[in-house]
């Protein structure tokens, strides 16, 4: 299999390079090209139309596909078979939603049961408005343990009528600081999320918060604590009064799925907990049936490796033009660059040709009035993602949706057209000098998510398509998505940094300790 993975390489290293036609032109040359390349499934319009793909690098990408034997991959996850071979684990967060064998829904499907009866419990103190014995729930974790609750309460908790949650993911203590300010310590419930529950920042985080609720007269701070972890022992020993258990084969940027959600269910409750796990259980058959050029996740991730592992195109901007959506960037920051921002493969051989892109991003509009002059001239080029629902969530007048909608689109569209050099001279009253500032080069790949409605079957359908897409890319790169060796080595030095065991380091360092820490 190795030596057809390289032959098809090569043969898409020698496509990337050959001359072809422009994005636009493709739709000129193939009229079939929109019902080939743009898509709806679950309410969501996947459009890929206007990345810089066409029949010849789809065939050569379906081949490595074939030859990375991707759907193999595919049903050894699914079956619960050791994927993360570094760490020789399964990686099962598609049980949590109820897609697997039954041994490990089964098992899924237990803990989820325990954490809702906890949320029974627990809602019913939280019932009675500002007489309530608990207002307030402040959620400590970072990483995995942070984001996809953060994604999950942003986009989908705004309206919802259940306690606000505060997520606390930085060591820094200005973030604990706020919320001690804003809650009372004697109305809050603490979820400590931590998959190993020996997470520095996360055990600094929850120690100081545990310390505020018993200064403030908490007599049984641990009965309003709860843990979320798959080290359960180390959660008990540190004095969680309730723990949830997740398995160790969720991988933590793969955990909103688990307990880790206790938060948004104690905000926006049971039944969008459950349709945000339908949502994900659907794209998981999408994913595991689907003809791989009708496969979204497949046919996302072939865009992706096509772009930065062939094109040299090494970042890929991810625009949600939805205030909703803001924390997605973020979230897939970790998703995507933790996952696949690897140098070796899974058998240990350094890689020659590049692994993950930067993601990076922003909300839209905003980020047109930040960073889009380098997207549309500048000399970094990379895919842009834009991501938009078709209906608000508020109530203001259709102007400002239509607006927002307009710009989305015509960014797209900007992206692939251009301007020309006639049109910047003409603007530019035969000032040569000006007219070259005002060319946009175009051809500028781009792909559109487009959401009927923003609600928690789509949000799950949606997190569910960015899973299986880095998963398929990773397995296109012979790469294992599932582990993060790169994060140790920062966190060794930091613990030296303060236990003063540096005594080994470069200048720099070394004065710097001196004098930022004494
Ligand atoms: O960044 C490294 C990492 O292990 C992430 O993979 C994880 O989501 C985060 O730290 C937090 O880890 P834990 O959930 O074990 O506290």
């Amino acid at each position: 299999m190795k030596a057809q993975v390289l032959a098809v390489e090569k043969h898409l290293a020698a496509l990337a390079r050959k001359p072809r036609a422009s994005i636009l032109s493709s739709f000129t040359n193939d009229a079939e090209r929109l019902q080939k390349l743009s898509h709806k499934l679950a309410g969501i319009r996947f459009d890929f139309s206007r990345l810089d793909l066409n029949d010849e690098s789809l065939a050569g990408l379906e081949a490595l596909a074939e030859a990375a034997d991707l759907a193999h991959w595919r049903e050894m996850m699914l079956a619960g078979e050791v994927v993360n071979l570094s760490e020789g684990r399964a990686a099962t967060h598609m049980a949590e939603r109820g897609t697997g064998p039954a041994r490990l829904v089964e098992a899924a499907a237990a803990r989820g049961a325990e954490m809702m009866a906890l949320a029974a419990r627990l809602e019913a103190d939280f019932a009675g408005g500002e007489a309530a014995k608990l207002r307030h729930v402040l959620h400590v974790g970072i990483g995995g343990s942070a984001l996809g609750p953060a994604v999950l309460l942003d986009a989908l908790g705004r309206m919802a009528d259940g306690p606000e949650v505060m997520i606390i993911s930085n060591v820094d203590g200005e973030a604990l600081a706020q919320a001690m300010v804003r809650f009372d310590p004697a109305r809050t419930l603490l979820i400590v999320v931590s998959k190993s529950f020996d997470t520095t920042e996360t055990m600094i985080n929850a120690a100081s918060a545990f310390a505020w609720m018993k200064a403030a007269g908490v007599e049984d701070v641990a009965a309003r604590t709860v843990a979320v972890t798959a080290a359960p022992e180390r959660a008990r020993d540190w004095g969680a009064g309730h723990v949830l258990d997740f398995s160790d084969t969720v991988g933590g940027r793969y955990s909103l799925w688990t307990a880790v959600g206790l938060g948004f269910v104690l905000r926006a409750g049971g039944a969008d907990w459950q349709a945000l796990h339908e949502g994900a259980a659907m794209m998981d058959r999408h994913f595991l049936d689907a003809p791989f050029l009708s496969n979204m996740p497949v046919l996302a991730a072939m865009g992706d490796v096509w772009a930065h592992r062939f094109c040299g195109q090494q970042v890929r901007g991810v625009f949600p033009y939805d205030e909703r959506l803001r924390m997605l960037p973020m979230y897939l920051q970790q998703l995507e660059m933790e996952s696949n921002g690897k140098r070796v493969n899974r058998d240990g051989d350094y890689m020659t040709l590049p692994s993950a892109p930067v993601t990076w991003g922003g909300t839209g509009t905003d980020v047109q009035h930040a960073v889009f002059q380098l997207v549309h001239q500048g000399m970094v080029q990379g895919p842009a993602e834009f991501v938009a629902v078709k209906t608000p969530g508020h109530g203001l007048a259709a102007a400002h949706h239509r607006q927002l909608l307009a710009n989305c689109l015509a960014q797209g569209a900007a992206l692939l057209r251009g301007r020309r050099e006639a049109e910047a001279l003409a603007l530019a009253n035969g000032d040569e000098a000006l007219a070259a500032a005002l060319v946009m080069p175009g051809n500028r790949a781009s792909s559109t998510i487009l959401l009927d409605r923003l609600d928690p079957h789509s949000l799950g359908a949606l997190l569910a398509f960015y899973e299986h897409r880095i998963f398929s890319a990773a397995v296109l790169m012979g790469i294992n998505p599932f582990d993060q060796w790169g994060v140790q080595l920062g966190k060794e030095v930091a613990q030296a940094v303060l236990s003063g065991a540096l005594t080994e380091t470069d200048p720099s360092t070394a004065a710097l300790m001196r004098e930022a820490l004494g």
